[in-house]
């Protein structure tokens, strides 16, 4: 059976107190729900993700990064490193957030380097990617969709896909208010994992968990997560809310 995942990406909301209030919510209120087999992810801000990790503890919430940088360590003012990261307790690492390829000019090829580096760093990847409403109008989103998953991803090892985690965020769903369907979620997804049948035969294919992002809402979570090849769900907006994001876990 695969992996769900309910993960919430912060983006950049919330300072320190807010933070920590909202991780004491979550962790207060999934206590007693039944997690078997289901992880719960939040991302806050890198400055408040060693306080993040400290209050996670002992709770099934994990807390990643929403980014990080390609190289070792040197002169990369503003930068972030896997080692960094792994030093506060962090083992998973969100990567190609479409926001990060829009506002931060990070390519396909930035992200093959930068999921290298997380690999050999031994830290998780949940690998974001989509396209963009011009690329679904004019029919190419699975021609867009093939191009990020080879050019970021193809180069690795079968072994090192016990790591990765996708996220497919149709970038016109983002922040929208408008979600991809649950049959235009669940027709992408298949299609993603027979990519990685094609590439790297059925094991991986069928193991890989595969998130939906876009506006996922308590209101249409269940839909989407009831469609076969959705594993769970890469949450913005609806995150930063006990209530909501309780419910999405509900939903799974
Ligand atoms: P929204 O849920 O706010 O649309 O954001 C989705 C997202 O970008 C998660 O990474």
């Amino acid at each position: 059976m695969r992996t769900k995942i309910v993960a919430g990406n912060w983006k950049m909301n919330n300072n320190l107190d807010e933070t920590k209030k909202l991780i004491k919510g979550i962790r207060k209120s999934i206590k007693k729900l039944p997690l078997e087999n289901t992880r719960v992810i939040v991302a806050p801000t890198f400055v408040n993700l060693n306080s993040a990790v400290k209050r996670a503890k002992k709770s099934k919430i994990e807390v990643v990064a929403q980014n990080m940088h390609q190289a070792k360590n040197g002169a990369f003012t503003g930068e972030v490193s896997a080692d960094m990261l792994k030093s506060i307790g962090i083992k998973t690492v969100i990567l190609g957030h479409s926001e990060r390829r829009t506002y931060f000019g990070e390519t396909d090829a930035i992200l093959a380097e930068k999921v290298t580096s997380a690999i050999e760093n031994k830290l998780g990847v949940i690998f974001c990617f989509g396209e963009l409403l011009e690329d679904r109008k004019s029919d190419n989103h699975f021609s867009v969709v093939e191009n990020q998953l080879k050019k970021a991803l193809f180069h690795l090892e079968e072994k090192n896909f016990k790591k990765i985690v996708l996220a497919y965020e149709p970038v016109w769903a983002i922040g929208t208010g408008e979600t991809a369907s649950p049959e235009q979620a669940q027709e992408m997804h298949a299609f993603i994992r027979g990519l990685f049948e094609k590439q790297y035969g059925k094991g991986v294919a069928s193991r890989i968990s595969i998130l939906y992002g876009g506006s996922v809402k308590p209101a249409n979570a269940e839909e989407i997560f009831s469609k076969p090849d959705v594993d769970g769900g890469l949450i913005g907006g609806a995150a930063l809310k006990v209530e909501d994001f309780t419910a999405i876990i509900k939903a799974i």
